[in-house]
C-alpha cells in the first residue's frame, strides 16, 4: 500500500492520471507507479533517461507526458473530424503505462560520465531484468494482479513492435503513432535517424 508522500509524489510528475474518470483505473495507475518507484534502482524518476542508446538524452518522464499528450490530442481530433467513439480513460491509462517498466528494465550506469548533471538525464544500462524480460511485461504483470481488463492490458502490451500480438482497436493505433511521434520528434531534435526512415511495412 502505498503512503499518501507517494502518492503525491506520483501525481506530481504525472498530473494526467488525475484526468482518469475511473477512480479506480486512477488508483490502478498511480498504485502502479508508486511500486515501480519503490523496485527502481534509480533515486530519482527524473533521472531516467527515454532509453540507453539514441534517446539517452530525454527523460522518460518528459516521452511518456508527450505520448500521453499527443495520444489525446489524436483522439480529440479524430472524434471531431469522423465522429468515431474513443474510450478517453483507457486510453490515457494505457498511455501513461505503456513504458512503466522502463524505470526497472535499466539502472544507472556508473562507469558512464554524467554530461549535464542539473538537465540531462543520467546514463542507464540495461538491467538484468531487461535483458531476460520482453519490454511492457512486467507493467502487465502488474496490471494482472490489479484485475485491469484484458483489454487495457492489450493496449499497453502492443505499443511496442515485440510484442508478438498487434493492436486491433482504435486505441491502439493511436497510442502506438502516437508513441513513435514523440519518440522521432525527439530524435530529429538530437539529428538521430527518426523510426519514420526506418518504416518497413511487412
Ligand atoms: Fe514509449
Amino acid at each position: 500500500m502505498a503512503s499518501r508522500t507517494e502518492i503525491e509524489h506520483v501525481l506530481s510528475v504525472f498530473p494526467e492520471i488525475s484526468r482518469i474518470g475511473d477512480l479506480e483505473l486512477r488508483e490502478n495507475v498511480t498504485g502502479i507507479w508508486c511500486e515501480i518507484l519503490g523496485e527502481m534502482a534509480w533515486d530519482d524518476i527524473h533521472h531516467v533517461p527515454k532509453n540507453n542508446s539514441s534517446e539517452k538524452h530525454r527523460t522518460l518522464v518528459e516521452h511518456i507526458r508527450g505520448v500521453t499528450a499527443m495520444a489525446m490530442s489524436l483522439a480529440e481530433i479524430a472524434e471531431r473530424i469522423q465522429g468515431v467513439a474513443i474510450d478517453h480513460d483507457a486510453l490515457l491509462a494505457a498511455a501513461l503505462l505503456h513504458d512503466a517498466s522502463k524505470p526497472v528494465e535499466t539502472e544507472p550506469d556508473p562507469a558512464a560520465p554524467v554530461m549535464d548533471p542539473a538537465h540531462s538525464p543520467r546514463p542507464s544500462r540495461t538491467s538484468a531484468l531487461g535483458a531476460q524480460i520482453q519490454h511492457a511485461v512486467y507493467v502487465a504483470h502488474k496490471m494482472f494482479a490489479r484485475n485491469m481488463s484484458h483489454d487495457l492490458i492489450n493496449l499497453v502490451i502492443t505499443h511496442t513492435h515485440q510484442s508478438n500480438v498487434r493492436g486491433k482497436s482504435v486505441e491502439s493505433a493511436i497510442l502506438f503513432y502516437a508513441d513513435f511521434a514523440d519518440s522521432d520528434v525527439g530524435l530529429a531534435g538530437a539529428g538521430g535517424r527518426m523510426f519514420a526512415e526506418r518504416w518497413a511495412m511487412a
